[in-house]
């Protein structure tokens, strides 16, 4: 079958460690079911696991991929949940394509309680977005984040999948959201969205609740100088650099939480559904490209100059 693999990792030129090949099929041990894969979409992990992050040599080659909607052996079409548990790992989970072939393929196996329907009115693009950076938005949000008590959030680094994400369900769950992006025109576009758009580092006309923090080294020392006391700083990620400084008076002296954040449970990821169905909110999708143009997408994703999710028609 068709499929997208990481060959070997390159922690300098990720892309030079992709393959756009055939893969045998999957296997499907006991409770698994093998899914036929309609859309996937790219994360930022997809980049992360090409330069070796989070997948060691002994584990390549491996197919890529987390998010995906599909078609299962009975007919019904379906989002994959991505992680899947897993006791060699010290997290006691993995996430589709670290341990067990990825999503960018033909067909995916994974454990049949990982298969949640996919609401009729969600195209499979749609759908194929949700699983990764609109799951772990929405775990921030609402689990970490306890946005119901605040009114105002922040999101880092607007333009990527995860913060586009958090933008538009900040602004659904009625909250003021204030964005930053290093770039004009993206800044542009989140304004368009509802939300109050500032460059990097620049002062908000009032402190926040919560702040969404996937950027890292470069933007959080203003993740914290945002954050009003009692404020939730929950961190995702660190596309820009792990290695931040904290200036620890603001931290206690402002009684602030510092939450991780990975992710979110199945039954997060079906109660995100139902609240896509039920405000008529849907994905935003930067572009969609066809499985034979997958390689275009994902440097198209390695450049940053994204908007929303990439996705992958597995119909073009
Ligand atoms: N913990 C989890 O479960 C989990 C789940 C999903 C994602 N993540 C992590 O979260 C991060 C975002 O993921 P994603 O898929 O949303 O990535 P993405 O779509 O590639 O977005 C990355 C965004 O980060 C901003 N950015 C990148 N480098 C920056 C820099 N040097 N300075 C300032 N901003 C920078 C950019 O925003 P602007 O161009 O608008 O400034 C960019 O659009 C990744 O590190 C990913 O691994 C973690």
């Amino acid at each position: 079958m068709r499929a997208v693999i990481a060959t070997v990792a390159d922690p300098e030129q990720p892309l030079a460690a992709l393959t756009v090949g055939e893969a045998p099929e999957p296997a499907t041990p006991d409770g698994w079911v093998t899914v036929e894969v309609r859309a996937a979409s790219l994360n930022h992990h997809d980049i992360w696991s090409l330069r070796g992050v989070g997948l060691p040599a002994d584990r390549l080659p491996m197919i890529l991929g987390c998010d995906a909607a599909g078609v299962d052996p009975d007919g019904n079409e379906v989002v994959i949940y991505p992680v899947v548990e897993d006791k060699g790992d010290p997290r006691g989970y993995s996430l589709l394509s670290e341990r067990h072939p990825g999503t960018l393929a033909e067909r995916v196996a994974v454990p049949r309680e990982n298969l949640i329907p996919k609401p009729a009115g969600v195209s499979f693009l749609e759908a194929a977005c949700l699983p990764t950076a609109w799951l772990t938005a929405f775990h921030m949000l609402t689990t970490r984040g306890r946005v119901d008590e605040g009114s105002a959030v922040l999101v880092q680094g607007a333009g990527g999948g995860v913060a586009t994400a958090a933008v538009a369900l900040a602004l659904a769950m009625g909250k003021r959201v204030y964005a930053t992006s290093r770039d004009p025109a993206k800044r542009e576009r989140i304004a368009a969205l509802g939300a109050t758009a500032v460059a990097p580092g620049a002062r908000l006309p009032e402190r926040v609740d919560v702040v969404i923090e996937s950027v890292g080294a470069p933007t959080f020392d203003h993740s914290m100088k945002c954050a009003a006391p009692g404020a939730r700083i929950v961190v995702c990620g660190a596309t820009g650099g792990h290695q931040a400084t904290i200036d620890l008076r603001r931290l206690f002296a402002m009684r602030l939480e510092l939450l991780g954040s990975t992710m979110g449970s199945r039954r997060e990821l079906a109660a995100l559904l139902d609240l896509c169905v039920a405000k008529d909110l849907r994905p935003i999708i930067d572009s969609t490209y066809g499985f034979t143009a997958v390689a275009d997408a994902f440097a198209h994703l390695a450049s940053g100059d994204i908007f929303g999710k990439v996705a992958v028609d597995f119909l073009h």
